[in-house]
């Protein structure tokens, strides 16, 4: 492993899945606007066996990424799959031909995105699989998900799916998911400038549920912040580096998936799992969120 403990390693609650904290998201993999295929595909496919290389155990997806590509790629890349490696995937969405994101919740949409999933990562199973609620955007809103979280513990049930997690959820629609199955984890838009999940990842940390942000770097338009640049300067790191550190230091249950289509990103963001953040700099950094605009998301 490059970057000895790659954050630590974590264990899905109720499973046999144990990761390193630093993972890798692969929609960046995807072409522009996570649609259609990567203008160079073979360093999509040198990304994601750098990431193996290093040690990364942990690949978020989802089919609806290109829609397919994404997945394609992580089967031509790394197929047959290494021991030990966790596929999470999401399902929720769609994308028709004019690369809209839509909502695809209904029962035989669901299934047959599981089956879509399987086919191209060519997989039995999928490891984990987070219904991802469409809603405003990437932030959520509140109504029932029960319907939806019934058909997937159904297709835990027929051997489809091993554990299920929830993404771009409420607390309450955490609650309403857990009183049907067992929830292994949530991922919702999170990172050092962005905090409206603060409450809710320490009551997952409390459950010892997995909390996965996405958009640690800030997404489409990477994080840029004067405090996380001079901390970074200090610190002999990069700003991104920072922030993914901050991240780590944060609560024992945030696991990292950082996206990136290149292998110097990748290899830099690695990186950032034996960066160590002193308190004083946790509290500098703690600051950005508070002092950032207000961010729609
Ligand atoms: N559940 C959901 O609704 C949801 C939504 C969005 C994403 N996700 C998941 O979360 C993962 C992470 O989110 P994300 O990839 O959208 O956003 P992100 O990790 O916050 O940032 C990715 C962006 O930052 C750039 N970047 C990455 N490393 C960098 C570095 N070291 N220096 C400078 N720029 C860097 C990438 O460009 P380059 O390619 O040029 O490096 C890309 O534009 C995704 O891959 C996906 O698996 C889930």
């Amino acid at each position: 492993m490059a970057e000895t403990t790659l954050g630590g390693s974590f264990t899905f609650p109720g499973t046999r899945f144990t990761v390193q904290r630093m993972g890798y998201g692969a929609m960046q993999l995807a072409g522009k606007g996570v649609f259609g295929p990567p203008k160079d595909p073979a360093a999509a496919v040198a990304v994601l066996r750098e990431a193996i290389a290093a040690g990364v155990n942990h690949i978020d997806t989802s089919d609806y990424y290109g829609p397919h590509v994404t997945n394609q790629i992580i089967r031509k890349a790394l197929h047959p799959y290494p021991k030990g490696l966790v596929l999470v995937t999401k399902l929720g969405g769609r994308r028709p031909p004019d690369g809209s994101w839509q909502r695809a919740i209904s029962p035989e949409e669901l299934t047959s995105a599981v089956h879509d999933n399987l086919r191209n990562l060519g997989l039995e199973a999928m490891d984990i699989a987070n219904y991802r609620v469409m809603g405003a955007g990437h932030g959520p809103e509140e109504g029932s998900i029960a319907e939806q979280v019934t058909v997937l513990a159904d297709l835990q049930r027929k051997g489809l799916i091993r554990h299920i997690g929830l993404s771009n959820v409420t607390a309450t629609q955490v609650a309403e998911a857990r009183a049907i199955t067992q929830i292994v984890c949530v991922q919702n838009y999170y990172n050092v400038a962005l905090r409206h999940d603060d409450a809710l990842i320490d009551d997952l940390a409390r459950e010892g549920i997995a909390y996965v942000p996405f958009f640690p770097l800030g997404g489409f338009t990477p994080l840029q912040s004067s405090t996380l640049s001079s901390v970074a300067s200090r610190l002999k790191a990069t700003p991104m580096q920072v922030a993914l550190a901050w991240l780590l230091h944060r609560s024992p249950n945030i696991l990292l998936i950082p996206g990136t289509s290149s292998v110097a990103h990748l290899r830099e963001n690695l990186a950032a799992a034996k960066l160590t953040l002193s308190p004083q700099t946790l509290a500098e950094l703690d600051k950005i969120a508070a002092e950032a605009a207000p961010v729609k998301h």
